[in-house]
């Protein structure tokens, strides 16, 4: 694939050289040697550069939550892009990205009626966190400085969430990171909770965690906790029962700010709009991004209490109130997208149809108890998650091997450690879960 064009200006040119694009969280060198592309998707399905199909079981990297390729959002897109490709994001505006955020407002639970836009997860994750300090600061409690995060948690890449994010591969090459950051305990227990289906049984308990941190640190020094409802790319944890109103309950004894990172459980994979809603507790803040704009465009979504920008709305009204932003902050070809989205949902019904097919999810992924290699399985809205006895001496080899040789039969996968991640998109038919599950048998009968 390393061909060159003909030397021009004394420059070779290379026409197609995969050395040049440093791929995001990939094994570069292996991908490099096997390139795997996508050059077309419909609905369900990819379509490879040798023109087979393959079955999307990660509805991308979590966020193609209305099935690929969708007419209107790929229509309103065009249009967008043809009427008013870009406005100024600071002291300008434009009728979308107000439109956007009163739609939005009024999806959200009640009370969090205020959304900042951003381009990403990460960059939520970093809003979130920054309001979180800023608020208490214009309160005048500027001593709540300490951000509490969890251990196995994954809020995105950017240095605030890798220093409240726990994951040890993601922190350790980047220096000292923020300071001020404590961390909980992780609720992942297989042998107290094997096999799950939605909230696990056991581990109420570990919310106390956040307890006995701010009674450490003194709660009046803590600005905010954040958790993803559902953990998802440390391998899919749900909560456990009761874990995340108790998380509430201590964040209102204490006047801590409780964030939940929505990026993957927003928009629909919990059959309801938020993970907020499904588990019946209301966060202050709500990160989201991904099936915001079923991941056609990149585009992120804060939301938070109106107490909270009420609180930033004093002092003289010339004045900027928060001093934070992105120049595509609510760029209007991405609202255009994020407001198709939001059609294509409600048209569809297609968070209802992830809560009707939530049972049979559950059902077909737990079939897989007793296959070759499965440990442990999680299931919890339309998101499964196998876990594979790893290869002893090599871990994540088996699952990286489970992950090419689905490709290979015709299955998009996503791997973590030794866990393999589902998260269809919400348009997925029965037929297909079936065909999901019948391979990874295959797969997991093949590898070794
Ligand atoms: C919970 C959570 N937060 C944040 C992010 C980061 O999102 P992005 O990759 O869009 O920056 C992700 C991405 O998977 C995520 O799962």
């Amino acid at each position: 694939m390393n061909e060159s064009a003909p030397i021009r200006g004394g420059n070779v040119v290379p026409t197609n050289n995969l050395e040049a694009f440093w791929m995001p969280f990939s094994a570069n060198r292996q991908f490099k040697e096997a390139p795997r592309m996508f050059i077309g998707a419909k609905d369900m399905h990819y379509t490879t550069a040798d023109g087979r199909q393959v079955l999307d079981g990660t509805a991308g990297l979590w966020c193609v939550n209305a099935g690929h390729c969708r007419p209107k959002i790929t229509e309103a897109i065009a249009k967008q892009a043809a009427e008013l490709d870009y406005a100024p994001a600071f002291q300008m505006g434009h009728p979308k990205a107000f439109e956007l955020a009163s739609r939005l407002a009024a999806l959200a639970p009640t009370g969090l009626d205020h959304v900042f836009f951003t381009n990403s997860g990460s960059e939520s994750v970093e809003t979130a966190l920054k309001i979180a300090l800023a608020y208490h600061r214009v309160k005048g409690e500027g001593a709540r400085f300490r951000l509490i995060g969890r251990e196995r948690g994954y809020h995105g890449v950017n240095f605030g969430g890798i220093s409240v994010g726990g994951i040890v591969g993601n922190r350790k090459m980047f220096g000292t990171l923020l300071t001020g950051v404590d961390h909980m305990r992780h609720t992942h227990d297989p042998v107290r909770n094997p096999y799950s289906d939605g909230e696990a049984e056991h581990g109420v308990e570990l919310a106390e965690d956040l307890s006995r941190i701010a009674t450490l640190h003194d709660p009046s020094t803590i600005a905010a906790v954040i958790v993803e409802p559902v953990a998802g790319s440390t391998g899919v944890l749900p909560p456990p029962k009761g874990y995340l109103k108790r998380l509430r309950e201590i964040c209102d004894q204490h006047g801590i700010l409780l964030i939940f990172d929505e990026v993957i459980t927003g928009y629909g994979r919990m059959g309801a709009a938020f993970a907020a809603d499904h588990f019946g507790v209301t966060p202050d803040i709500i990160v989201s991004a991904k099936g915001l704009s079923n991941g056609v465009i990149p585009m992120g979504a804060v939301f938070v209490r109106d107490t909270i920008y009420e609180a930033f709305m004093q002092g003289p009204e010339h004045m900027i109130e928060f001093a934070h932003g992105y120049t595509y902050s609510g760029n209007p070809i991405a609202s255009a997208a994020a407001l198709a989205t939001l059609d294509t949902y409600r048209e569809e019904g297609l968070f209802e149809r992830a809560k009707a097919l939530t049972p049979v999810w559950a059902d077909a992924i737990q079939s897989l108890k007793g296959t070759r290699h499965v440990i442990d399985i999680r299931t919890t809205g339309l998101i499964g998650a196998v876990e594979l006895e790893p290869i002893p001496g090599q871990p994540t080899k088996r699952a990286f091997s489970a992950f090419l040789k689905a490709y290979e039969k015709g299955l998009l996968i996503r791997t973590t450690g030794d866990i393999i991640a589902l998260s269809p998109p919400l348009i997925i038919s029965e037929d297909q879960i079936g065909e999901i599950v019948d391979t990874l048998k295959m797969v997991l009968n093949d590898v070794e």
